[in-house]
């Protein structure tokens, strides 16, 4: 089968690396890829919101499966204009994708089917925001609805703060992803995230990691995309997970096949573990980046199989994802002034060196300049490792980011930290 990919960050060089790796892919195509996913793939320059050239190209060179890696083309309605024609996507339809496109349809959609999540209100001006503010007080959450390439949060713990994040968003930082917001309960615990497969009836377990969203050691500094993950979260237990299924992800995707968006796809949850049980602070309808790195190190399955079984609505005809007991680990190696504005063009050298021991390094932004690869992005490249626990992966995977020569860029150290302080208890 020939099998186009569409994306170009390190969870799309990790999607490549192990989709080339099934015997059921005859020829990989990525759009646009990177110098990573070029190991695998064929790139070509396709531009994901031009759908009538996506369709053209999957016409023209047979393809049998397109997968989707980031939200936007999902959110934009690219697995809808594929399916009319006939293809297999891998990813939702964009009624399913509003469950990350807005944060206000999410939130309704766990009011009406009970999902244990943060009380909220949806507002949207300015005025009812700040009413709404006063009567949750501080610490309160505040989300701009729509997508806002992650920026469109802010916990607030004084309500100065909050105040200032309702008049950001109205005042237009985020553009029409801020033309409603929703005013968010604070809830306090632990966060671990959660990823099961579904074609819309049959949902199956995929497997749980943690991501480390702040850009500096200790969890200081501004928010980014992620700065590394492990997988699996040994925080959210058999039984967390199981309550995740049956209170979480069952009712979400019931509701939507029964109100006429089935959803087919990743689902990936953000989860709170209060002391009330596992509440969903978000959804997200791909893959994460990176903990897609993480969970596909460890997986044991073939990729093409399942993820063509969830397009073609066979996913209780397959055998179920098998993984790795191992823990996998990724850190995050960014451009200096990542989450702010990165620098481009830096040299990296070392790669090899760097996989010798055993470790993966995914490309997430890089580019080649005249032979020499270099940083083209903020996250530059995930240096993953597998350890039989998160202290032996985590020494590996820095082992590895040791033997990298990536001068203008930087990494946080302490990756895993919470497991390897629980397990040295
Ligand atoms: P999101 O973009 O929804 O993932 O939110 C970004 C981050 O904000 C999350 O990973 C949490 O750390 C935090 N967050 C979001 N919602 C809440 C909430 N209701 N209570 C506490 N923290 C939250
Ligand atoms: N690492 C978080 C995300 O992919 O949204």
């Amino acid at each position: 089968m020939n099998i186009l990919l569409l994306g170009s960050g390190g969870r799309e060089h990790a999607l490549a690396w192990k989709l080339a790796q099934s015997p059921l892919c005859d020829r990989l195509w990525a759009a646009p890829g990177n110098p990573g996913i070029a190991e695998h793939a064929t790139c070509i320059a396709l531009d994901a919101a031009d759908h009538a050239a996506v369709i053209a190209f999957c016409e023209e060179n047979v393809i049998g499966l397109v997968v989707i890696g980031p939200e936007a083309p999902l959110v934009d309605g690219l697995a809808d204009s594929l399916r009319d024609k006939g293809f297999a996507v891998f990813g939702p339809s964009r009624a399913a994708a509003q469950l990350e496109g807005s944060k206000g349809f999410t939130k309704d959609l766990c009011a009406r089917a009970n999902i244990p999540t943060g009380g909220y209100v949806r507002v949207s001006t300015e005025a009812d925001a700040m009413t709404s503010l006063a009567k949750f007080g501080a610490p309160v959450v505040i989300k701009a609805d729509g997508l806002a390439a992650g920026k469109g949060v802010t916990v607030a713990m004084t309500m100065a703060e909050a105040e200032e994040a309702v008049r950001d968003i109205f005042a237009g930082r985020f553009g029409e992803a801020g033309a409603e917001a929703v005013i968010e309960e604070f809830l306090e615990g632990e966060e671990a995230s959660f990823f099961a497969l579904t074609d819309g009836s049959t949902i199956v377990p995929f497997a749980s990691a943690q991501d480390h969203k702040r850009v500096g050691d200790g969890d200081t500094g501004p928010n980014t995309g992620g700065m590394g993950a492990y997988s699996p979260a040994p925080v959210l237990t058999p039984i967390l997970e199981a309550e995740a299924m049956t209170k979480i992800i069952a009712p979400t995707v019931k509701t939507l096949a029964d109100e006429g968006m089935p959803y087919s796809g990743v689902l990936f949850l953000g989860l709170m573990l209060t002391r009330e049980g596992p509440k969903l602070i978000e959804y997200n309808c791909r893959f994460g980046d990176p903990e897609c790195q993480v969970m596909l190190l460890r997986l044991e399955s073939d990729l093409v199989e399942l993820l063509h079984a969830c397009a073609e609505n066979r996913l209780g005809a397959i055998e179920p994802p098998r993984f790795s007991d191992d823990t996998a680990l990724t850190v995050v190696m960014a451009a200096n002034g990542y989450p702010g504005t990165p620098e481009k063009g830096g040299a990296i050298n070392g790669i090899a060196t760097a996989e010798a021991g055993g470790a993966k390094v995914f490309h997430a932004g890089t580019a080649l300049k005249d032979g020499q690869l270099v940083a083209s992005g903020g996250r530059v490249l995930n240096v993953t490792a597998r350890g039989v626990s998160v202290t032996e992966a985590q020494a590996r995977a820095y082992a590895a980011v040791d033997a990298i020569d990536f001068a203008s860029g930087f990494c946080r150290r302490d990756i895993g930290w919470r497991e390897v302080a629980r397990e040295q208890d």
